[in-house]
């Protein structure tokens, strides 16, 4: 970060900051928040489940719920039975009716800089007619249609479109692999898959039609395939026999009519695949009427989102954040979402405050890993910006570390706009834990209290709260309307991966996998949801949170199973065994570190550690390429013969390494440190 400044109250300035632990919520924002009154969270404790009738509100339903919360089966909740409604209506024909049919819906931003703005009115035109192609290809409701393309317009439209006919989508992000693609594909039985031919990366066109042809060669159905075409000439639009051209499509149905299907509020309104412990990812399974309905009040309650606002959350429509607050929840409150293709430094360093500048953007939602990225840029790109747009900012991913979330206050917000720190999960469909920016005190590096409705502790082993300041489990002791309902085709999974009835200590200690007493506990049929983070949280009730405790890694605020990379690697000829964690890395968070070791006989080469490089980026993607792949005759383990991952990861860090006395082989450990290096 480059803080050199000749001006004295410049100085005084940072160092002000530097020491303030504490902020409010500036007057300005307060004054038009949506959410104002701290009574809110106590409305909504007195008044549970009843109180979520105020998110389901937000949304028009062709039929009105008659229950509230079904717990009868729990933990397979149901959230406002017997309701229906559709999710595209309410992210367009509402708003069209509303008179507001000509305001922007969706401004996009390609990455070479040309722009496409969808009204209102455009975007249900283009949805219905490729909803009506969808239909004539042959997709029926409750079919499972995959979408597989980068950040372009077409991508919610296909969103929309799906849900205007009732057929789940399951996006698989444009930068996964060719194999993930099959794979999700194969677990979800989706036989459609809609994708591009290609895009733009840092100004060059990258094939994109290639690597889903290769992903369908391992898809083991048929597959009807639509391919769009973002760019023209550049590559050649090639369609296999059997591949359909969007714009065909398109055209072949403007100006249909698609009647939106009335879907049951438990219907499933998308999948969305996450990595968990084990190898497989999980589909984790979101419904039309409490997904919709969480992601709308969020928008409402915490980004503050109004129909006039210019809004932009930078993350990608291919993981959950996009979904819920790109697409969904914006536009079911009708307002103006951005989209932007590129990168943050393609052309310049400055792209996104350019866009921000332009678009006179009012709330701006990303990652820490990104704003780690702006510090390190220097605050002369924003600098050069007027960004005196902006109202509210807000993170999600992973933690923010006081200094970057102070930087993203001084230099982004100008110390007008509060900050929101987001914690939440794929799992939860939309924002758990956070600061309501009209009411709540910010303390930088903690997220804040749980939402208002949601019952979140941090407990021991035994399920007991620990005080405050001490590191515990964070759980969530009450359902609530946006959380998954089951893993794709896997209730048991779902069971045993997030749910322990507090009735059977076993069960929860298996879930905590540490040492644990056997103490029983008095309220035999509680269900907690586990989201396999550590926290603490603080007498203010303000909660930190320090982490996974699974064997799951984030990096740059995107979620790595250690075990998918680790079958990467030892796919790789030559590769006996490996091990995968993650390190401290000051932009991206956690960095993949990979300890292998080969084959008898295998010579150690650079050539080979390209090629375990290449095979992880052919397994899962470019995101998660092993920062090192550090060779080693064998890796730290315990006379057991567990592999201590706790070690892998100190040197990984280049932290002080912990008690080697109950290795088998210690001696390994200091031949593997000497060759990792750290910054
Ligand atoms: C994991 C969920 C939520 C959409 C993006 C990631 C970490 C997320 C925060 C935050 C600290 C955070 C957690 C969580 N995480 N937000 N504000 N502070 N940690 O979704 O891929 O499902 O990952 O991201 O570890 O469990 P995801």
């Amino acid at each position: 970060m480059s803080d050199e400044s000749g001006d004295g109250t410049e100085v005084e300035l940072e160092a002000r900051l530097e020491e303030q632990d504490r902020f409010e919520p500036p007057e300005s924002f307060v004054e038009g928040a949506n959410v104002t009154d701290e009574a809110i969270y106590e409305e909504f404790e007195e008044n549970w489940p009843e109180c979520w009738e105020r998110a389901a509100d937000l949304l028009s339903w062709d039929e009105a719920h008659d229950t509230v919360l079904e717990d009868g089966d729990a933990p397979f909740y149901e959230w406002f039975t017997g309701g229906e409604l559709n999710a595209s209506y309410n992210c367009l024909d509402r708003h069209v009716e509303d008179g507001r049919k000509n305001q922007a819906a969706i401004k996009w931003e390609g990455e070479l800089g040309e722009t496409r703005t969808y009204t209102y009115g455009d975007l249900l035109n283009e949805v219905e007619a490729f909803a009506a192609a969808l239909r004539e290809l042959g997709v029926e409701e409750d079919d499972v249609v995959t979408l597989y393309m980068p950040m372009i317009p077409e991508l919610p439209i296909a969103m929309l479109a799906c849900a205007r006919i009732g057929a789940p989508h399951s996006v698989v992000f444009a930068g996964f692999s060719a194999d993930a693609l099959a794979t999700r594909m194969n677990s979800a039985d989706s036989e459609y898959l809609v994708t591009c031919d290609g895009y733009y990366r840092r100004g060059d066109a990258l094939n994109h039609k290639e690597k889903a042809d290769k992903g369908l060669r391992g898809v083991d159905h048929d597959v009807q395939t639509v391919v769009v075409d973002r760019l023209g000439d550049e590559l050649t639009h090639f369609l296999g026999n059997d591949a359909h051209d969007y714009d065909d499509l398109v055209d072949a149905h403007e100006g249909a009519t698609v009647e939106p299907v009335s879907r049951d509020a438990e219907d499933m309104l998308f999948l969305m695949y996450t990595s968990g412990t084990t190898g497989e990812p999980k589909g984790v399974k979101h419904t039309t009427g409490g997904y919709l309905s969480y992601a709308a009040w969020t928008s409402h309650a915490v980004l503050d989102v109004k129909p006039e606002d210019t809004y932009w959350c930078a993350a990608d429509i291919g993981w959950i954040t996009g979904h819920s607050y790109i697409v969904y929840g914006p536009l079911a409150l009708g307002t103006t979402t951005m989209m932007y293709e590129g990168t943050p430094d393609y052309p310049e360093r400055d792209r996104l405050w350019e866009l921000i500048e332009k678009n006179r953007v009012d709330i701006f939602y990303t990652a820490p890993t990104a704003i780690r990225s702006f510090m390190k840029w220097g605050e002369e790109y924003p600098a050069g910006h007027d960004l005196s747009s902006l109202r509210l900012l807000g993170t999600v991913g992973e933690p923010i570390n006081p200094r970057a979330w102070k930087w993203y206050y001084k230099h982004i917000g100008g110390e007008e706009c509060p900050i929101v720190d987001t914690w939440w999960q794929t799992e939860t469909g939309g924002m758990m834990i956070t600061t309501l920016p009209g009411i709540n005190t910010m303390k930088p590096g903690s997220a804040g209290p749980p939402l208002p409705g949601i019952d979140a502790q941090v407990v021991d082993v035994e399920g007991t709260p620990v005080d405050p300041g001490d590191a515990g489990y964070l759980t969530v002791q009450n359902p609530w309307p946006g959380m998954l309902r089951t893993l794709y085709d896997n209730d048991d999974r779902f069971l045993t991966e997030y749910w322990q009835e507090y009735s059977d200590p076993d069960a929860v200690n298996r879930q905590l996998t540490t040492p644990h007493s056997t103490e029983s506990r008095e309220d035999a049929d509680e269900w907690v949801y586990f989201p396999e983070d550590g926290a603490t949280i603080d007498e203010d009730g303000f909660v930190t949170v320090l982490g996974r405790v699974d064997d799951v890694i984030n990096v740059s605020g995107h979620r790595l199973g250690t075990m998918e990379i680790e079958s990467a690697i030892v796919g790789v000829p030559g590769v006996a065994e490996a091990a995968v964690v993650g390190g401290d890395h000051e932009v991206k968070g956690q960095a993949v570190y990979a300890y292998v070791i080969l084959e008898d006989g295998q010579e150690p080469t650079d050539d080979l550690r390209e090629r375990i490089v290449d095979g992880v980026e052919d397994g899962i993607g470019p995101i998660a390429r092993p920062e090192q792949v550090v060779f080693t005759p064998e890796l730290p383990k315990t006379r057991s013969g567990k592999i201590m991952r706790r070690l892998l990861e100190d040197i990984a860090s280049g932290d002080e390494l912990g008690d080697t006395s109950t290795l088998r082989n210690p001696g390994v450990v200091d031949d593997i440190a000497e060759q990792v290096e750290t910054d």
